[in-house]
């Protein structure tokens, strides 16, 4: 299998602490890739339309994407165990959703500020933007701190990812300052050895 990769992707390293929890990194070839929505430079168009990072090329069927569906496939293929059944799976899967959807806000973001010409770029969006990802981290912070201090699934990992952007890439933002419960929490499991083998280079 070949994983088109970028160091800096929080969608890439899901799938990178995947298996790393599952040891099983050596089951993926690494394609490091790079580009942006205006140009997709190496970026695999021809396996994803969409353009996005990560995909998954598989020897046996189509490649898969987004981040989710190949998280999916990679657990039920190493039977790493990070989908707990149903109800359970509600649970994991709506916090997967909500710490992918702080991560996509976040790269917006970063595409607003860092891709889009200085004269077309918008300060209301950015804060729009941020004001998602701060609703969204209080609400985890609010109703989901019980699931985070239980068994590790995919929505502890995609939020962990989320939290390491935003640290990597807004740390001038301090989010930690309005959240800090989740930021203790964050502490703990960031120490993790798949979290620190992942680590965006700072
Ligand atoms: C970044 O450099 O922030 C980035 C790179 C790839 C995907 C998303 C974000």
């Amino acid at each position: 299998m070949r994983l088109y990769h970028a160091p800096a992707s929080p969608f890439v390293r899901k799938v990178m602490v995947l298996l790393h929890e599952a040891k099983a990194v050596d089951r993926v070839e690494i394609v490091p890739v790079s580009g942006t929505p205006l140009d997709p430079g190496t970026l695999p168009v021809d396996r994803n339309p969409l353009g996005k990072i990560p995909a998954l090329e598989r020897p046996d069927g189509p490649t898969l994407y987004d981040s989710r569906v190949i998280c999916r496939y990679l657990d039920d293929l190493l039977g790493a165990g990070l989908y707990p059944a149903a109800p359970h799976l509600w649970d994991t899967l709506v916090l997967e959703a909500t710490a992918d959807g702080i991560a996509d806000a976040a790269v917006v973001m970063r595409y607003e500020e860092h891709v889009r010409a200085p004269e077309s770029r918008s300060p209301d969006w950015v804060e729009a933007q941020w004001r998602k990802i701060d609703r969204a981290l209080a609400a985890i912070e609010g109703r989901w701190m019980s699931h985070l201090h239980g068994p590790v699934d995919m929505g502890h990992i995609a939020l962990g990812c989320a939290l390491g952007y935003l640290d990597f890439r807004f740390s001038a933002r301090d989010w930690r300052a309005a959240h800090p419960v989740l930021a203790g929490w964050w502490g703990d499991f960031s120490a993790r050895p798949a979290l620190l083998a992942t680590a965006p280079d700072l």
